[in-house]
């Protein structure tokens, strides 16, 4: 039976590491917003049958976006955190053999390569686009000075999308929250439930906007995609 791939556009968060008037998914980039850039990645995507995208209980921003009444794309109520978020909208599928690509609202530069790379994979371990660390990795004690140095050999740096089976995911970050782990990631989870997905590595330019210095890059990369 063939599957059917749901992105989850987890968009409830407040950002505040970029000191914006707003969260960062409403800032404006190119005349468009990030979750906008974001959203027509997955709209235009032929393979991608759904969009789910938690946003903030009362997130006044959301209903200026046309963009959001597309016929692919339902909202969802977001959680306290970024995995409760991604629970939610979990909740919302029921198709038969859905697979869930999580995709941060805040990395707009996502190319259809990547994309395309991270959606080969079929099997229960599931997969997520990643970089190899290629700076050396300090170890701070709690004063911030070093405590030691990594070897980063084996090191990598979680990006999105994250691609799992939809029913996979949901008991992984059901059970984790459950359990009070810290999960960042939906591969957290997994590896909580024992599960190894894949690394596949993953263009650096994939970045997630976070900080106020990062929006001009996003503006840049953007403007080389077009
Ligand atoms: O804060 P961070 O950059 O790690 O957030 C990653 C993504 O998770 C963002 O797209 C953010 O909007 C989302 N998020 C969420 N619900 C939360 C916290 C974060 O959907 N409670």
């Amino acid at each position: 039976m063939s599957r059917t791939i749901i992105a989850i556009i987890p968009a409830a968060g407040v950002g505040s590491r970029m000191n914006a008037d707003r969260p960062k998914q409403y800032l404006t980039v190119l005349g468009k917003t990030i979750l906008e850039h974001t959203l027509r990645i997955m709209i235009d995507h032929p393979r991608i049958s759904r969009i789910i995208v938690a946003v903030g209980k009362d997130d006044p921003y959301v209903s200026a976006l046309s963009v959001l009444t597309h016929k692919k794309i339902q909202l969802v109520e977001g959680g306290e955190t970024r995995a409760a978020s991604v629970l939610n909208a979990l909740e919302a599928i029921s198709e038969e053999n859905a697979w869930a690509l999580v995709h941060d609202a805040a990395r707009p530069c996502l190319t259809e390569t990547d994309l395309n790379k991270l959606l080969e994979i079929n099997d229960e371990h599931g997969a997520i686009l990643a970089i190899p660390v290629t700076d050396t990795i300090k170890r701070s004690d709690e004063l911030g000075d070093i405590l030691t140095t990594e070897d980063r050999s084996q090191l990598w740096q979680a990006q999105t999308p994250q691609f799992f089976r939809a029913d996979l995911l949901k008991h992984a970050l059901d059970n984790g929250l459950k359990q009070h782990c810290v999960i960042t990631d939906e591969a957290s989870a997994m590896e909580l439930a024992g599960f190894r997905p894949h690394l596949i590595e993953g263009r650096r330019d994939n970045i997630k906007v976070t900080r106020p210095e990062d929006l001009a890059l996003a503006e840049f990369y953007l403007t080389r995609k077009i």
